[in-house]
């Protein structure tokens, strides 16, 4: 699977830093949290029906879907459906695995799609001559197909311009 290294030191600073200033924010909104206190308690509670501090119960590994030609898309700006397995598809700061295929210099050979040119583009607007740090970690908007049980029920359906 693909677990993107995170640098812990720098995630633990900014988790310090978002603190003091809750703590701040707090102490100079005083007035406002008292009132907010006397409000009932939201009850969350986890999709998967576990007390939300737990965790969740491990699983038996994911099962991908067999590989299959591009999948349907349902909204126009929907990041399309991985269709084939990534299994040992690693991705980290030093190497992305799906670049291999899907870079526009790998794709004639590999015969995958080459990502879009809206991948290249940074958040400031800026376009650059490989991937933007924006659009490289794939995963967290391309997802792989697996026959899992819906979580919760759905009644989506696709965009007028899909159907
Ligand atoms: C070994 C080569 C290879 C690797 C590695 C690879 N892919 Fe693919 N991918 C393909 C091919 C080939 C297709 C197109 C299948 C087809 O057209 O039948 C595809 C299709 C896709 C599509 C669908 C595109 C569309 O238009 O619907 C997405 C999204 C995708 N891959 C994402 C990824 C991601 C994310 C990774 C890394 C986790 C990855 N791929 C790794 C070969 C690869
Ligand atoms: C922040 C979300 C995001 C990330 C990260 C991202 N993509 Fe995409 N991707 C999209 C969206 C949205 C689309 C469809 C609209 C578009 O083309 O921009 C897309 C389109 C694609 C397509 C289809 C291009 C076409 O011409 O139809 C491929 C292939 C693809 N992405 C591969 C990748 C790969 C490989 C990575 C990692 C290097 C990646 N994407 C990272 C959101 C993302």
């Amino acid at each position: 699977m693909n677990k993107p290294t995170f640098n812990t030191t720098r995630l633990r600073a900014a988790a310090l830093a978002l603190t003091l200033s809750m703590g701040l924010a707090q102490t100079f909104l005083a007035p406002a949290a008292a009132v907010a206190v006397t409000e009932a308690p939201v009850k969350l509670q986890s999709l998967r029906g576990a007390e939300i501090d737990a965790s969740d119960p491990e699983g038996d590994g994911t099962r991908y879907g067999r590989d299959q030609a591009p999948l349907p898309r349902d909204f126009v700006q929907q990041p399309p459906l991985i269709p084939h397995t990534i299994k040992g598809y690693t991705v980290t700061k030093n190497f992305n695995k799906c670049l291999d295929c899907h870079a526009w210099a790998r794709a004639k050979e590999s015969g995958a799609t080459k990502i879009s040119v809206t991948h290249f583009k940074t958040r400031e607007g800026e376009e650059l001559s490989s991937v933007s740090p924006r659009r490289y970690f794939c995963n967290q908007c391309h997802v792989p197909q697996s026959d899992a049980k819906p979580l919760v029920g759905n009644t989506f359906k696709p965009g007028t311009g899909m159907r």
